[in-house]
């Protein structure tokens, strides 16, 4: 059984999406151990509730430093010791200490295809807005192992989705969680839950 941890920082959509692949058996040999968010009052908690899982609030700004919260954090995700946490729309740099403590078992979802509109200053709607403006006819999302850089590790999957004509972030944004996001991660934590993934040379080949 693959124990997984999920962080999240807002409505959770992702999170559900794997909440309902778990329960309608998609995902398979998969337990969602807790949910960990970095904001107080935000759906995806209630989303856990609902589903019964722990939802665990941690938020740098309840910290003196940076520093202190990665290490309350890591410490966090030591003491749950998840098989796979899995980033969906969390928002906060995961520390080193922890990509090191957890190397080769953290995957992220990214709404773009890596590596257009992604990196520092690229999250949430700012990324759909970034590629409107360049004028992209197809946009998309990817799944991938989080390493020490950001949007940088190995990539797991992506799926292209088209850009339409007056199409605003908004729009765009749901469009792209609908046809990629959504199937893209819990696809991907099946695969390692099943061991049909693995890491060689960097690059993530099917077993
Ligand atoms: C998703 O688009 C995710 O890729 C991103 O932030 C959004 C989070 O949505 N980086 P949700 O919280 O899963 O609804």
């Amino acid at each position: 059984m693959l124990k997984i941890v999920v962080c999240v920082s807002g409505g959770g959509t992702n999170l559900q999406a794997i909440m309902d692949a778990i329960k309608s058996g998609k995902i398979t040999n998969t337990e969602l151990i807790a949910v960990i968010s970095n904001n107080p009052g935000v759906k995806a908690l209630e989303r856990a509730k609902n589903f019964g899982v722990p939802g665990i609030c941690m938020s740098p700004k309840d910290y003196a430093s940076r520093a202190e919260f990665n290490d309350a954090f890591t410490a966090k995700m030591c003491e749950l010791a998840p098989d796979l946490v899995v980033l969906a729309g969390f928002l906060v740099k995961i520390p080193e200490q922890m990509v090191s403590k957890f190397s080769g078992r953290i995957v992220n979802i990214h709404p773009s295809l890596i590596p257009s509109f992604c990196g520092v200053g690229y999250y949430g709607l700012k990324v759909h807005e970034k590629a409107l403006e360049r004028g992209v006819k197809v946009t998309g999302a990817t799944v991938h192992f989080v390493n020490e850089g950001m949007d940088e590790g190995p990539i797991i999957a992506q799926k292209a989705v088209e850009v339409l004509d007056g199409d605003t972030p908004e729009i765009l944004q749901r469009r792209v969680m609908e046809q990629a996001e959504w199937i893209l991660l819990p696809q991907a934590i099946d695969d390692v839950a099943n061991g049909r993934i693995k890491i060689v040379d960097g690059h993530v080949r099917r077993a």
